[in-house]
């Protein structure tokens, strides 16, 4: 059986950036509240007419390319994780493909949200161990901005989440570098804590005109659930993934989180002990990127040099479904 290994990876961040000072002009809240609950600073809003989320993920997928050194037409599949496509159907990964200018290979399109990328890899990983493809495209792609509302009865999502993209290049291994496991998980019975109920497909007609305005296009969080449910998850995912390696807390170089809340990061890095410099965060920056946040944190540490040869580097996020996990990968 092979192996997969991650060879480049890349990103995109749209260019207008939203401080918390700017979002206190459509709502009751402050810099100071924004960055205590959250450790946001500022986030990035796409530009209509410039950015998509497959243009977006596109950017990010070409640098991932150009990092791994590879051709485009060296991909045999995309895999697209997003909770925000540009249409209802189709999904973002035939439009990447058309922007690529891949012909005849296979796009599939995942959502599980901020564990998207995490499923991603997971199926990456396995397409590659069974030797059907050598070379996957993983993108991960979100403009969360539009879904919320700068308002006051919108505040509670809209401080959080932001727009970007981000993207990896997967091979089949040649040396020691590879995933060394996938660990992902789904509980549906919390579905609705943290959810986007409408326009939906089970309503006789699925956008009237009261929606436009009550609210009930907006997203439905119950922070406290989330943030309860994420810090018990998150460290599990990553003991089972260190533990069915054989490795401890020690052993990691990097714990690189999702970004769903600076808290919640926090909170993982003492449940499982980790010293400063095992954890990676940059939510400070672009708030919560949904399935971007894993591929947009791992480019910037590649970036920083953080990602080195032969280091032991651990993903994990939670997001709404609940869905979760976590992934172990040799550099
Ligand atoms: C959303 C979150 C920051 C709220 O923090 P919290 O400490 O749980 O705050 P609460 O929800 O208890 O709300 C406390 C108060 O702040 C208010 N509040 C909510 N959003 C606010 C904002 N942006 N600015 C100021 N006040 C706000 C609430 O209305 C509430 O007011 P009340 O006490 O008068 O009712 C926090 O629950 C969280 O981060 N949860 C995880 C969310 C997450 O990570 N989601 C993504 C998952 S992938």
């Amino acid at each position: 059986m092979f192996s997969s290994a991650i060879k480049g990876v890349g990103h995109y961040v749209p260019s207008r950036v939203i401080t918390n000072e700017y979002l206190t002009q459509f709502m009751d809240t402050s810099h100071d509240w924004i960055v205590e609950r959250t450790g946001i600073h500022e986030r990035r809003f796409f530009t209509e007419g410039v950015d998509t989320v497959s243009n977006m993920g596109t950017k990010a997928a070409q640098m991932a390319c150009e990092r791994a050194n590879i051709t485009i037409d060296q991909i045999d599949l995309i895999i697209f994780a997003t909770l925000s496509p540009d249409y209802f159907f189709p999904g973002p990964g035939v439009l990447v493909q058309r922007e690529l200018k891949l012909k005849n290979i296979p796009a599939l399109d995942i959502r599980q949200q901020c564990a998207g990328f995490l499923y991603g890899l997971s199926i990456a990983d396995q397409y590659i161990k069974t030797g059907l493809y050598k070379t996957v495209l993983l993108i991960g792609s979100e403009i969360q901005s539009n879904m919320m509302e700068l308002s006051n009865r919108g505040r509670n999502t809209a401080v959080i989440f932001g727009d970007g993209a981000g993207a990896l290049v997967i091979q089949r291994a040649e040396d020691e570098s590879k995933v060394l496991s996938t660990h992902v998980y789904a509980d549906g019975t919390n579905a609705e804590e943290l959810y986007m109920p409408n326009p939906g497909s089970s309503r006789a007609t699925r956008l009237t005109n009261e929606m436009l305005t009550d609210g009930s296009l907006l997203p439905v969080m119950n922070g406290q659930a989330v943030f309860k449910e994420a810090t018990t998850k998150m460290p599990a995912a990553v003991l089972e993934a260190l533990e069915h390696n054989g490795f401890t807390t020690e052993d990691l170089d990097l714990l690189i989180p999702h970004q769903a809340n600076l808290r919640i990061a926090q909170m993982v890095q003492k449940q499982l002990g980790l010293r400063n410099d095992q954890v990676f965060n940059n939510i400070q920056k672009y708030g919560n990127t949904t399935a971007a946040s894993i591929p947009i944190a791992l480019s910037e540490a590649w970036e920083q040099g953080l990602v080195k040869k032969g280091g032991l580097i651990a993903f994990t996020a939670f997001g709404s479904g609940f869905v979760w996990g976590s992934a172990l990968v040799r550099f």
